[in-house]
């Protein structure tokens, strides 16, 4: 269903990344039959659900952006955090949630990728939309961001509560703060943010949601910088240090009060949902071109806006101005 072409286009790519990310688990020790056979599992499973997460190249843009942004202290506790294969490469394993989110010990993760609001309200109230579909308090991304935010910030003071993965905390903090960007994952709930509303982006079969997550990426990576997602990437990272953006980035990474913050990134998604993820789309049709072009820069804002945040995220709780920051939780 969903996501499944891509599955099959980076069937390679995706064994060599699973490969490591089973040694990352402790998985990877038997042969290489049983791992093949937990592939396919995985793959099976991937299948039956919808994809609800920017693409694997938003969230390693979002990883990248924020890697370059982090202090020496926090560059120094990010890089003791991660496993040593990936080289203290943060951005190789932010999808690692989108991974496991299937696996049984993982399941309590799946509703932390998105919030559901009431169809067409158009805002976002915490009290109201942040629960999983039994009403457990808490359970969406911006539930999610606050809980590893806190978690990460005993790290420092060496206070960390045992039952606390932090590596684990880390990533999913960093995958998180790309989903709560991704404008279609705060969306309506009957539709679930788009991934039922089927269409064509251009001449194969999509649905709005993934149009979101990644067809805008790929196409823009496709038609402006020959495939090369690290072009698209450094693009973006100009745009914010002496381009478009540049003006506006001391604005993004203001944030005094974690909570607040998280509302608002929450707020700015629904809000960017209503009147251009949505707007005018019809399930059956086919978007192209006007779509494309008017919706691309807030596709690249967006990833821009998760970068530069969630480094002043992790800036904040492995320095020291975590206090007030974390006060009203
Ligand atoms: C933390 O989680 C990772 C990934 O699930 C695992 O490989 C690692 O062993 C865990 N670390 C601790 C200290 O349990
Ligand atoms: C917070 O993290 C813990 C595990 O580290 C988990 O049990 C709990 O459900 C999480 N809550 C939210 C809202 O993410
Ligand atoms: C960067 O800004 C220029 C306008 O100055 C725009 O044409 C381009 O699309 C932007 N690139 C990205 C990746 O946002």
């Amino acid at each position: 269903m969903v996501g499944l072409s891509f599955l099959d286009q980076n069937f390679q790519e995706t064994i060599e990344h699973k490969q490591k990310m089973a040694s990352f688990l402790g998985l990877y020790s038997k042969s290489s039959s049983s791992f093949l056979l937990l592939c396919f599992i995985c793959f099976a499973l991937m299948k039956l659900s919808n994809v609800r997460a920017w693409s694997k190249e938003g969230h390693t843009m979002t990883c990248q952006i924020a890697q370059s942004l982090l202090s020496p202290d926090a560059a120094h506790a990010v890089k003791m955090l991660l496993p040593d294969y990936v080289n203290g490469d943060l951005s190789a394993l932010c999808v690692w949630p989108d991974q496991v989110r299937h696996w049984h010990k993982y399941s309590w993760t799946s509703p932390l990728h998105f919030i559901d609001t009431p169809d067409k309200a158009c805002n976002f109230k915490y009290e109201r939309d942040c629960h999983d579909q039994h009403g457990v308090e808490d359970m969406c991304i911006a539930g999610a961001i606050t809980n590893f935010t806190t978690q990460l910030s005993h790290y420092r003071h060496g206070s960390s509560d045992r039952r606390h993965n932090m590596t684990e905390a880390l990533l999913f903090l960093s995958h998180f703060m790309g989903d709560i960007h991704q404008p279609m994952h705060v969306g309506f709930t009957t539709d679930e943010g788009g991934n039922t509303i089927n269409l064509r982006w251009f001449r194969h079969k999509s649905n709005l949601h993934h149009v979101w997550d990644r067809e805008i990426i790929l196409t823009a990576a496709a038609d402006y910088y020959g495939k090369e997602i690290d072009l698209l990437e450094k693009d973006i990272e100009s745009n914010f240090t002496d381009g478009i953006w540049s003006d506006d980035v001391e604005n993004w990474r203001d944030c005094s009060d974690i909570s607040a913050c998280v509302n608002k990134y929450a707020t700015e998604s629904i809000n960017i949902a209503c009147k251009w993820g949505y707007k005018g789309v019809k399930s059956g049709e086919t978007l192209s071109d006007d779509y494309f072009n008017s919706r691309l820069p807030f596709v690249m804002k967006r990833i821009a806006q998760g970068g530069v945040r969630l480094a002043m995220i992790l800036n904040h709780v492995f320095g020291d101005s975590q206090q007030e920051f974390l006060a009203a939780t």
